[in-house]
């Protein structure tokens, strides 16, 4: 089926496969301990560049070709990576013109991967030839399951500012603007006098003193996507030509703030995400959640791919922590339960070599005599287990409005507090949701939400027009609406909405902003609910009422006495606003342990979001098709009331309970 590797059947188990940096002894050993560990598909030559085409033109395949029939000797799937985000040293010498250059104007050095302009024309020409020629010589292979192309776009190299990219980003403008009159008012170059007489005079956003023009910043932004998913389309086209198998690459959610998914999931035939815990936050399973929710989304909500994460410490953090018993099966079957259909790590064996050799990997330095090995083997047989889940499909009823254009332009520099943040609103909604045990769908502020009973809007700060009839439109059918502070403020020129704030929110909202108040660093204004007090962090602002109603009031600050929290009842639905920073920070109230929470609470009842009564805060629950997974994330265990049915990776039939125990996972067929 197009969408899927050619795997058996099942979930997909196992990682990135570097047989090059070994002996070929080695093989015999990792081949036999694959199957041991029953992993069925291994992604293999991702950054073989330089050993398959070790001089321009000249192609050595040997290797390859061993590594291909060994693996299906054994019954294991290749996923072929193109080696393109690691060009050859030969490259970079024989055409300087493709380097990268940063914003300061340096000529970035080699030796490492990802050290090339995304624009230059050699580039494009030399990926293209190398993928052509693997798809050629792999494409009939009975081994080859799925192809993955290059790896992780625009992870070092998202901006390139040398002379061809600045060539390549004024051929972008006169394509999307036709006039460089055009360009000016979308800018807003009338300010400090900046205005263009022609193409040619514009130059990439390089480190200047402050101020740059913030309408030149998102559409360099915008460009380089392009220039990335450009690349991108070349080689898959050339893969193409031999090859009808599923094309991917590895996307980064949410940690690669360049790449706008949303675009580059219209170009892969599966979405496939590379996720590493951020080890050192408390409950960094919340952030694997949303990661896997966002995918998920990204992917429209079809069954999407886990093609990297790991067994344990990362090797580039600053203090690269190792993960807990436990954690590891809990981490992996957390992006199963929210619709990956595989799992697989960087890497099966540990380098001895180069940068990553403290990053730990399904075959440890330590060998199998270890507690990883160990582990590795029965998530292999817990995932074996778990075949019944592929392609079942988790729906949500409540959804989170993700957009990164709206992410790029609410960090650019000289917003009204440097404690705004895209990520840091985002997650404060996404954890008190993760906390009440509801599952969320992100979504474009312009999709389709009639299917959702509540839309969250944490932080759009960008916003056009079009996007906010689509919220008025969801709210008048009958939907809900929470939106907080400093949304709706801008259209996609960074340039403010004609009137008072929130521009294009106001209607729907029912309100308006006369002055923004953001509060001192770590200060806090009081906010009354009627039965209680919250405190508010970041941000006050003077809320007029229009058609809406105020909730709470800021009891303090310089809002006192004026609406923190409103309602509009607008049509068949009703549209919350917030004007403050609610949150776990914010400390608790009386309504419920913080002031989100509380908010959260009757907003979901309003909206007749059904939760889960009497599960403690740390389990997780997961509903994928007919599958419930519970994750136990504390040290008692707990017994899940309402749960009958077959636990797939014990056997347990469960009447009316599941009891998990601590650190542990049930997955219960219902
Ligand atoms: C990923 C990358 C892998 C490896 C891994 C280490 O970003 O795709 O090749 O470097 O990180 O965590």
């Amino acid at each position: 089926m197009p969408g899927y590797p050619a795997l058996p059947e099942g979930l997909a188990y196992g990682g990135d496969y570097n047989p090059e940096q070994w002996p070929e002894e080695v093989w015999q050993e990792d081949v036999r301990l694959m199957r041991q560990a029953g992993v069925n598909l291994v992604t293999v030559g991702v950054f073989n560049w330089g050993l398959i085409e070790p001089a321009e033109g000249v192609y050595d395949f040997d290797r390859l070709d061993r590594i291909f029939d060994l693996l299906h000797s054994e019954g294991i799937k290749v996923d072929l990576g193109t080696p393109t985000s690691s060009p050859p040293v030969w490259f970079r010498n024989r055409h300087p013109g493709s380097r990268l250059v940063d914003r300061e104007g340096h000529v970035l050095g080699g030796a490492t991967r990802h050290s090339f302009c995304p624009s230059s024309p050699e580039y494009a020409a030399a990926s293209e030839r190398v993928a052509g020629r693997l798809a050629e010589r792999y494409a009939g292979h009975p081994a080859l399951a799925m192809w993955h192309v290059h790896n992780e776009y625009g992870w070092a190299n998202a901006h390139c500012y040398c002379p061809t990219s600045a060539e390549a980003f004024r051929a972008w403008l006169r394509e999307r603007y036709g006039d460089v009159g055009a360009v000016n008012a979308a800018w807003g170059t009338t300010f400090w006098g900046l205005t263009y007489g022609s193409f040619d005079e514009v130059e990439p956003p390089l480190l200047a003193p402050p101020g740059l023009l913030t309408g030149l910043q998102l559409d360099f932004m915008r460009f380089s996507v392009d220039a990335h998913i450009a690349n991108y389309r070349r080689e898959r086209e050339a893969v193409r030509r031999f090859s009808d198998l599923p094309v991917t690459t590895n996307f980064m959610i949410p940690n690669c703030k360049p790449m706008d998914y949303w675009r580059w999931s219209a170009e892969v035939d599966v979405v496939a995400n590379d996720h590493y815990l951020d080890a050192e936050t408390p409950d960094a399973h919340i952030g694997l959640a949303m990661a896997a929710d966002l995918t998920r989304s990204v992917s429209g909500g079809r069954p999407w791919m886990l093609m990297e994460h790991s067994t344990g410490a990362v090797n580039w953090q600053p203090r690269n922590l190792a993960k807990r018993r436990g954690e590891m099966r809990r981490n992996s079957l957390a992006h199963v339960a929210r619709g990956s259909d595989s799992v697989m790590f960087f890497q099966w064996r540990a380098s001895r070599h180069g940068a990553e050799k403290f990053h730990s990997a399904m075959v440890p330095h330590a060998g199998t005599d270890s507690e990883v090995w160990r582990d590795v083997v029965d998530l292999g047989a817990d995932l074996g287990r778990l075949a019944p889940v592929r392609g079942s499909r988790v729906e949500a009823d409540v959804a989170v409005v993700w957009d990164w254009e709206s992410y790029w332009a609410l960090e650019l520099e000289w917003r009204p507090s440097a404690d705004l943040g895209f990520r840091e609103r985002v997650g404060a909604f996404y954890e008190a949701l993760w906390r009440e045990h509801v599952t969320v769908d992100f979504v474009h502020p312009s999709a389709d939400l009639s299917a959702y009973r509540l839309v969250v809007v944490p932080s759009a700060y960008l916003l056009t027009e079009g996007s906010a009839k689509n919220l008025h439109r969801y709210v008048e059918a009958g939907g809900h609406l929470l939106v907080s502070f400093f949304s709706g403020i801008v259209d996609e020129n960074d340039a403010i909405h004609g009137g008072p704030y929130p521009g294009v929110l106001r209607e729907v909202l029912g309100l308006s902003v006369e002055e923004f108040h953001p509060l001192r660093e770590h200060g806090t204004v009081a906010v009354s609910s009627g039965a209680g007090e919250y405190a508010g962090r970041i941000w006050s602002e003077r809320v007029r009422l229009g058609e809406a109603a105020a909730l709470w009031t800021f009891a303090d600050g310089p809002d006192a006495g004026h609406p923190a929290v409103t309602r509009h009842d607008l049509g068949a639905g009703a549209a919350w606003y917030v004007a403050t920073a609610l949150d776990e920070a914010s400390g608790s109230g009386p309504r419920g342990p913080y002031g989100l929470r509380g908010l959260l609470g009757e907003v979901l009842d309003h909206a007749g979001v059904r939760r889960l009564a009497d599960v403690p805060e740390d389990v997780e629950v997961v509903r994928r098709g007919a599958h419930l997974f519970l994750f136990n994330h504390g040290d008692r265990p707990v017994t899940v009331p309402g749960v009958t049915g077959t636990g797939l990776l014990d056997g347990v039939e469960h009447r009316g309970s599941a009891t998990v125990p601590p650190g542990g996972v049930a997955v219960v067929r219902t």
